[in-house]
């Protein structure tokens, strides 16, 4: 099984609703997932990303150079430095989310299971749904109910109708530790949940369209510790089936959390680049390079 970034040729699709009666042409971004594409399970051998000398910023800003990063599958991978190192714009860069910003531009290759997600005729939004992403601030979408939120993804990405919605989301908001928490009320505002269980929420949406690549940037950072907690341990679940890149201004989190890190830090020329990177425990416990062991030991940042 391979996975298809490239958008597909226009393909008739049958209703399933009106089965024989009428059939929907639609186009490329529409073909359901669910119907003919299962998730891809990564080889083990296989790098779940590589990043090959990506430079990226906005307009005549370079916010990140340089930065070459093989990301293991089912492993979750920790990105540290100072604000402004260019941690998020590395991060968006990894699912077409960066170029979104006008006047953004990103080079160099980032390869997902072996394609590159930059290369010519590659669908972003096909990249986004193998390579899913959750925000600092949890974003549920304010005037959906629990259930609908989950749905939101499906529903955007399948056009309409989803057979088995309801296991659907209740699959994903069982993976994201919340389904207990909201069973008696899947039709009550997202927004009425706590933040912490708003940003499960926000993960189980993410995690319907059964991604291969979850990116996390900062997504406890506005959590109280005990949420915080709750956040970290549902990823060590999670990543037993899922790869994991998230970024995180706190030390003890990417040591708690994290099997590999990476440390960005800015140039002289505000430019971040990576100074180091390799298992937590060496990077934290012998790293190599000593403006490393300032950051760690909090000299600076
Ligand atoms: N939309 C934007 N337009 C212009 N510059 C931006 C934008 N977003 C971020 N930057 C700049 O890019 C650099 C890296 O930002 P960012 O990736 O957010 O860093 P970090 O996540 O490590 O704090 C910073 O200098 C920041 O000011
Ligand atoms: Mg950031």
């Amino acid at each position: 099984m391979t996975i298809k970034l490239q958008a597909a040729p226009v393909r008739v699709v049958s209703s399933p609703t009106r089965a024989g009666a009428t059939t929907e042409v639609h186009g490329a971004a529409s073909a359901s997932r669910a119907d003919t594409e299962p998730r891809v399970e990564l080889a083990a051998s296989h790098l779940a990303m590589n990043v090959q000398d990506l430079a990226a910023g906005f307009g005549s800003f370079r916010a990140v150079d340089a930065i070459s990063l093989e990301i293991r599958p089912r492993t979750i991978t920790a990105i540290i430095g100072p604000s402004g190192s260019g941690k998020s714009t590395f991060l968006r860069c990894l699912n077409r989310m960066h170029e979104e910003v006008k006047g953004a531009w990103a080079r160099g290759t980032v390869s997902l299971a072996g394609q590159d997600i930059y290369g010519p005729g590659v669908d972003p939004a096909l990249v986004r749904r193998h390579v899913g992403m959750v925000f600092q601030k949890p974003n549920p979408f304010p005037t959906m109910s629990i259930y609908d939120n989950v749905a939101a993804g499906l529903r955007l990405n399948q056009w309409g109708r989803v057979p088995d919605m309801d296991e659907r989301v209740e699959r994903a908001l069982r993976l994201a530790a919340l389904w207990d928490e909201v069973k008696e009320k899947l039709f009550q505002s997202g927004t009425a949940l706590s933040g912490g269980q708003q940003q499960r929420l926000c993960i189980a949406r993410a995690l319907a369209v059964e991604p291969e690549i979850l990116l996390m940037d900062e997504p406890a950072s506005a959590l109280d510790p005990v949420a915080t907690l709750r956040i970290e341990e549902l990823m060590r679940e999670l990543v037993r089936s899922y790869t994991i890149v998230i970024v995180t201004h706190n030390m003890q989190q990417a040591a708690r959390v994290s099997d590999y890190t990476a440390f960005l830090m800015m140039g002289e020329d505000r430019a971040g680049r990576l100074i180091e990177q390799g298992p937590t425990d060496e990077l934290f416990t012998n790293p190599k390079d000593s403006r490393t062991e300032d950051y760690i030991t909090g000299r600076f940042g």
